[in-house]
C-alpha cells in the first residue's frame, strides 16, 4: 500500500522514525516533509498530504505535529477526507472499522513512540467493516460536504 507522511517541528522525529518502521513493515512510505525540526507552519504539510489521500496519489497519510490536534484540523478541512487523532490502538482500530478514515492523526508531545508505532501498524492494517449503519453514516457526511 502507497502512503504519505507529513509532520510539522513537532512531529519530525515521529516521523523520521515511523518512515523505516512503517517501510520494514513492508508500506511503500512518500515522505512529504517537513525536513528539520526548524519550527514551520503545520498547515502548509497537512494541506498538501491531505490533498493527496483526496486525488487517490496515495491511498492513506499520516499527520503528526505536536498534539496532532492543528493538523486533523487542517486535514479534515478537505473534501472526502475523514482524519482521525487517536491516542490509543483501539481508537486506530475502530475509526477503520466504523469512520473508514484515511488520515491518522499522531501528537508527537502526546505519546510515546512505541505506541505511536502501534496506532500506525494498526490503524493501517485493518479494513473498513462495510457494515451498512457505518457506510450510511460516511455517506451522511458526504452529502453534507456536498451540500457546502
Ligand atoms: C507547534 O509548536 C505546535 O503548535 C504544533 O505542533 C501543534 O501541536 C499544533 O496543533
Amino acid at each position: 500500500m502507497k502512503i504519505a507522511i507529513a509532520s510539522d517541528h513537532g512531529g519530525f522525529e515521529y516521523k523520521q522514525t515511523l518512515i523505516p518502521y512503517l517501510t520494514s513493515l513492508g508500506y511503500e512510505v512518500v515522505d512529504m516533509g517537513c525536513y528539520s525540526t526548524d519550527s514551520i507552519d503545520y498547515s502548509d504539510y497537512a494541506f498538501p498530504l491531505a490533498e493527496a489521500v483526496a486525488d487517490g496519489t496515495v491511498e492513506k497519510g499520516i499527520v503528526i505535529c505536536g498534539t496532532g490536534i492543528g493538523v486533523s484540523i487542517c486535514a479534515n478541512k478537505v473534501k472526502n477526507i475523514r482524519c482521525a487523532l487517536c491516542t490509543d490502538p483501539l481508537m486506530a482500530k475502530l475509526t477503520r472499522e466504523h469512520n473508514d478514515s484515511n488520515v491518522l492523526a499522531l501528537g508527537g508531545r502526546i505519546i510515546g513512540i512505541e505506541l505511536a508505532k502501534e496506532i500506525a501498524s494498526t490503524w493501517l492494517s485493518t479494513p473498513f467493516s462495510g457494515d451498512e449503519r457505518h457506510a450510511r453514516r460516511i455517506e451522511k457526511i458526504s452529502a453534507y460536504e456536498n451540500e457546502k
